[in-house]
């Protein structure tokens, strides 16, 4: 519970949709920006990931926040218009989109077949566009509102076998320059957050030798990023602060992209 003595909350009022909140960068954007005092939706696909939406909602309320979740596969288009629609229904407003939810592919060009290209573009790039476009007519008549979509160091550094994934990532900036320009006249500002490699499990089971290059590639402390390192600079975005702030693609790598 807040006590007189505090700051009010940055956030207090806003609402904010985070995709894939379930887990990893998500989880963590979604926890920081009920901390700053915005109520979350959380979105997510996989039913074995409720338990853990459960817990955040749990951590979320315990913050003095609320929060909210919606289960659906952005890869289906007409998921967008019903998160926006449930949000609107148990919220009442849409401040702030965090477009995070995303999924990545290893392949050689050589390899990769026309539903792999869909399984990656229809994610990281269509449902974000059509995030966007549905929760426009909701975003606050005074402006204020926030589009932060989670891009990636990979929008610009050239990783074989990353094509589309790369491809995706760069789309989602092309994206974020002309909303910025399209929307920033109603006064809302649409930015791209680029993350360098995170810890997760996934790291864990990566080759010793790509971990330590990576590292080494970090001059931030030679270490990976956490969720945090992200969600703090995403979290400053959804604030007023960061009014005069927008079409940037902001590297949050620890200077592994240096742009
Ligand atoms: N991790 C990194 O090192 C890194 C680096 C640069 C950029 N990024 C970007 O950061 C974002 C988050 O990455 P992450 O590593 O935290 O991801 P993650 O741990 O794999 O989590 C992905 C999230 O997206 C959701 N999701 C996946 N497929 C979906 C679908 N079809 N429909 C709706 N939701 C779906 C997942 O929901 P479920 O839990 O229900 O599956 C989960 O919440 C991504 O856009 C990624 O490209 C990550």
């Amino acid at each position: 519970m807040s006590s007189s003595s505090e700051p009010p909350k940055s956030l207090s009022g806003k609402v904010a949709i985070v995709t894939g909140g379930s887990r990893g960068i998500g989880a963590g954007i979604a926890l920081d920006l009920a901390k700053r005092g915005a109520k979350i939706m959380i979105t997510y696909t996989s039913a074995s990931s409720a338990p853990a939406v459960e817990n955040l909602i749990y951590q979320i309320t315990s913050l003095g926040s609320s929060a909210s979740s919606i289960a659906l596969d952005l890869r289906d288009p007409s998921a967008p218009s019903q998160i926006a629609a449930a949000t609107m229904h148990q919220f009442g407003r849409i401040d702030i989109l965090i477009n995070n939810a995303g999924t990545e592919l290893t392949k050689p060009i050589s390899s990769v077949t026309l539903s792999d290209y869909a399984s990656v573009m229809d994610l990281n790039v269509r449902a974000a566009y059509l995030m966007i476009q549905s929760v426009l007519p909701h975003l606050p008549s005074s402006g204020g509102g926030r589009v932060i979509n989670i891009s990636s160091v990979g929008a610009r550094c050239g990783f074989a076998n990353f094509s589309v994934y790369c491809a995706s990532k760069g789309a989602l900036e092309g994206l974020t320059r002309s909303l910025a320009a399209e929307l920033g006249p109603a006064g809302h500002t649409v930015n791209a957050v680029e993350p360098g490699p995170v810890e997760s499990d996934m790291m864990d089971n990566l080759p010793r030798e790509l971990i330590e290059l990576q590292k080494k590639m970090t001059p931030v402390g030679n270490r990976f990023g956490r969720v945090g390192d992200v969600a703090e600079v995403v979290g400053w975005i959804a604030e007023e602060g960061s009014r005069w702030v927008s079409g940037q693609c902001i590297s949050a790598s620890g200077g592994y992209l240096m742009t």
